[in-house]
């Protein structure tokens, strides 16, 4: 069911059960993070390998304290710059976490999601809320209620509705070490805003296979159908034989093209728009039954520097 009422969602919510939960970034499959029970429904209804851990959200700055411990200053400049917003801080722990939320690691993941409806849920809840991306594992994240809905339908008792989500990848996740700052996922706030505040950061490639964060493989944020990240659309296309291709295209439209499927991701030509479409985009090229889906490369800075990492893991099939 898709609705707004959040009395509703919060009955579910104390209940022990699933909600789907908007935010700026993508839509969470959200529960209790003080209850076990609620956060195994997430694993199973997810496929999630129990060895990758779940982000906390909270609505308000004072609960960090509550939730993490030996806090470096670092992490309240970045709090203070980007919250609430799409960036994840990666802290040390304290105990009563439980360890399915973190997957058995000692650190935890935080953060304030900037949107209206779910900060006035939080707000109201006396627990934080877990809530990974509400798609099967490895699947394309969602970026509306109505998809959330399409991957879990009956499974989940709801789907808090709060409209396409703003910002429509990820958001960035920041390691705060007593050494370090490293940056374990791009996302929603590019690398350069990140460094304005902390100085230099340290940035996990695609092929680390980094303990802390085994979520962060290579193969991710998937459609079914393949998908090719190249420098160029003209030379790439040139090699393929088939008719059935789409082109996700940053701005521009290649009318050459007429006889291929072609979806605009930026009409403005802003990477912002770019990557509020991009995961509706790729789900809806998936649905039209094509044998190759071709994008361009984003240039490699700002928000197009994690566009690119977003498109590179989901090429990795
Ligand atoms: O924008 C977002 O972050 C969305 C919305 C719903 O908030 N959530 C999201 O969650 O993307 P998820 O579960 O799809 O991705 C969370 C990532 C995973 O790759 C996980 O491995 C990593 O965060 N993570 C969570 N806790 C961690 C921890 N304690 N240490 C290392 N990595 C952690
Ligand atoms: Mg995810």
């Amino acid at each position: 069911m898709i609705s707004k009422d959040i009395v509703e969602a919060i009955k579910y919510l104390k209940e022990g059960g699933l909600v789907g939960i908007p935010t700026e970034t993508v839509y969470g499959l959200a529960a209790n993070a003080y209850n076990p029970l609620a956060i195994k429904k997430i694993f199973d209804l997810k496929k999630r390998p129990l060895n990758n851990p779940l982000i906390l959200h909270v609505h308000s700055p004072e609960v960090l304290k509550e939730i993490a411990s030996n806090i470096p200053q670092r992490a309240f400049d970045l709090a203070s710059e980007f919250w609430p917003g799409s960036l994840t801080l990666l802290l040390e722990k304290q105990s009563h976490v439980p360890d399915l939320v973190t997957a058995g690691h000692s650190t935890v993941a935080i953060r304030i999601p900037n949107h209206p409806l779910t900060l006035e849920l939080l707000s109201q809840l006396d627990f934080p809320l877990a809530a990974p991306s509400a798609n099967p594992f490895s699947r394309v994240s969602p970026t509306t209620a109505e998809q959330v809905e399409k991957y879990f339908g009956s499974k989940i008792p709801m789907v808090l509705d709060g409209g396409a989500s703003k910002v429509g990848i990820e958001s960035t996740i920041v390691g705060i070490y007593e050494d370090e700052t490293v940056i374990h996922r791009l996302g929603g706030i590019p690398l350069e805003q990140i460094e304005r505040v902390v100085g230099k950061v340290k940035l996990k490639t695609m092929n680390d296979h980094s303990p802390e964060a085994p979520g962060m493989m290579k193969k991710h944020y998937s459609p079914l159908t393949k998908l090719l990240l190249v420098e160029s659309i003209d030379t790439a296309i040139k090699k393929y034989q088939t008719e059935k291709i789409g082109l996700l295209l940053f701005h521009e439209d290649r009318t050459q093209y007429s006889h291929y499927q072609r979806l605009i991701l930026s009409t403005d030509g802003s990477l912002e728009n770019a990557s509020k479409e991009l995961y509706q985009s790729m789900i809806q090229m998936d649905e039209m039954n094509l044998d190759l889906i071709l994008v361009e490369k984003f240039p490699d800075v700002g928000l197009g520097r994690s566009l690119n990492d977003k498109l590179k893991r989901a090429a990795s099939n």
